[in-house]
C-alpha cells in the first residue's frame, strides 16, 4: 500500500455502511482513507460481488444519459460531473490497492446500422450540442479504420470523447483490498444490527447510518422489538427502488475483437485487459442472477452485428446482474427523514460512473460540510418529474 493513512479524525462521527457493493466501498474509500473517518462496512453477502461485479464498467455520461427518454432532468449533469472525478478517484484507488484499474477516460463509438438506428444516434448529438458536450460524427469508412472490429454494415457512427470505461472488478477489488489495509475501516461480512430503540434508528457504536444496498435496500432488516421489520418502513421513498435484470458475457480478446467500446442500442461491447464483456438485456422487475442460455445466445448475436467476430469468440463466462432503478432512473442520494440515516441507492445503469460523486456528497452530508447544489436533486423524497 503506498496511500498513507492519517490519524483517525477524533471529532468525525463513527459511520456505518449498510451494503458492500460500489457504492458502499466508494463511500466508506472516501471516509475512511480519504478523510480519516472511522467507518465499519456491513454485507451478509460477498463485497462487490453483486452488481458491482456483474457491470462492464462503462463511465458513459453522453450514451447513457444525455438522450434518456424519461430521465431524472439533472440525471445528465450527475454523470458529467461523476465523470470528472473519476481519474483522480482512479489514481487514489490504484495507488492504495497498488493495482491497476483499468481505468480509460475515453471514447467510446455509438454505431447504427439502419434507419431507426441513425435516427437514434442524431437525437443523441442533437442533445449533446444543446449541452455543449464534444462529439463528432464520423463516416462508416473513418470509423472502421479507427477500429477496425466493427461489422461492414455499418450506417453512421458517432465519436464520444466524454465516456470511458474500467474494469468494474478490479476496482472493487482494490477498493477492498485498500479498506482492509486501512486502520480506519472495518469490513464486516455480515448483516448490520440495525435497531430502532423507540428513540429512532441506532446502531452500536456508530453515529450515522448510510444505507447503500442497491435494489435491496428497502428489505434492509431492522430489529424493533424482538421482531425483524424492512428498513422501508422507516423511509417510504425506498418502496420507489425496483429492479432490472441483465443478462450479460464475456468472450476472450483476440485479434479480430474491438479495442474500444462500442454502444448500439442496448448493446455494448467493452473490451479490458482480459476479457471482452457483451452486453446487455433490460428486463424489469427480474431479480434473477442466473444466466439464461437462450438470452445469452441472442444477446451474442445481436453483437454480432456490431462486430462479427464475436459470433465465433471463445466464451469466456455468462451471467446476470441485477440494477436497481427508480421511477426516473437516477439515484436517491441524501439524509432520510429519520434523524441519522442517510440512503445512497438506485443507481440503474450508472452505478460504477456515479461511485465516486455519490462518496462525495455521502461524505460531505454526513460531516456536515458544504454539499455541492446539485445533490439536493437527488434527496430521497424527490417529487418524481422527468425530462
Ligand atoms: N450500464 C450498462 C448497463 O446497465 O447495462
Amino acid at each position: 500500500m503506498t496511500l498513507t493513512a492519517r490519524p483517525a479524525n477524533p471529532t468525525a462521527p463513527r459511520v456505518a455502511i449498510i451494503g458492500g457493493g460500489i457504492i458502499g466501498l466508494s463511500c466508506a474509500f472516501e471516509l475512511a482513507i480519504r478523510r480519516s473517518v472511522p467507518v465499519t462496512l456491513f454485507d451478509p453477502a460477498p463485497f462487490g460481488r453483486g452488481a458491482s461485479w456483474a457491470a462492464a464498467g462503462m463511465l458513459a455520461p453522453a450514451f447513457e444519459a444525455a438522450a434518456e427518454e424519461g430521465a431524472h432532468p439533472h440525471l445528465f449533469d450527475l454523470c458529467h460531473h461523476g465523470a470528472e472525478l473519476w481519474p483522480a478517484f482512479a489514481a487514489d484507488v490504484g495507488q492504495a490497492a497498488g493495482t491497476n484499474l483499468g481505468f480509460s477516460a475515453g471514447p467510446s463509438l455509438a454505431l447504427a446500422f439502419d434507419q431507426d438506428q441513425t435516427a437514434d444516434l442524431h437525437h443523441l448529438a442533437r442533445a449533446l450540442d444543446e449541452r455543449g458536450i464534444a462529439h463528432e460524427e464520423l463516416r462508416p469508412v473513418v470509423a472502421r479504420e479507427t477500429e477496425p472490429a466493427i461489422s461492414e454494415r455499418l450506417v453512421a457512427a458517432l465519436h464520444l470523447p466524454t465516456d470511458g470505461q474500467v474494469d468494474n472488478r478490479a476496482v472493487v477489488t482494490a477498493l477492498i483490498a485498500a479498506l482492509q489495509a486501512c486502520p480506519h475501516a472495518t469490513l464486516r461480512n455480515e448483516a448490520a444490527p440495525l435497531e430502532d430503540n423507540g428513540k429512532g434508528l441506532h446502531l452500536p457504536g456508530h453515529d450515522a447510518i448510510l444505507v447503500t444496498a442497491g435494489w435491496n435496500t428497502a428489505a434492509v432488516k431492522v430489529h424493533q422489538n424482538g421482531d425483524l421489520f424492512s428498513l422501508v418502513n422507516w423511509d417510504t421513498s425506498l418502496d420507489e427502488i425496483n429492479c432490472i435484470g441483465g443478462q450479460m458475457m464475456s468472450v476472450a480478446c483476440g485479434p479480430d475483437l474491438p479495442k474500444m467500446t462500442l454502444r448500439c442500442g442496448p448493446i455494448y461491447i467493452a473490451p479490458k485487459a482480459d476479457r471482452v464483456i457483451v452486453g446487455a438485456t433490460m428486463e424489469p422487475g427480474i431479480a434473477t442472477a442466473a444466466p439464461e442460455p437462450d438470452k445469452i445466445a441472442q444477446l451474442r448475436a445481436d453483437a454480432a452485428r456490431l462486430c462479427p467476430a464475436i459470433a465465433e469468440a471463445p466464451e469466456l463466462e455468462t451471467w446476470a446482474g441485477i440494477r436497481p432503478g427508480t421511477p426516473d432512473r437516477a439515484p436517491l442520494i441524501g439524509a432520510t427523514a429519520t434523524p441519522g440515516l442517510f440512503i445512497a441507492a438506485g443507481h440503474y445503469r450508472n452505478g460504477i460512473l456515479l461511485a465516486p460523486i455519490t462518496a462525495r456528497i455521502m461524505a460531505d452530508l454526513i460531516l456536515g460540510g458544504p454539499v455541492m447544489p446539485l445533490a439536493r436533486e437527488f434527496r430521497p423524497d424527490r417529487a418524481y418529474t422527468t425530462a
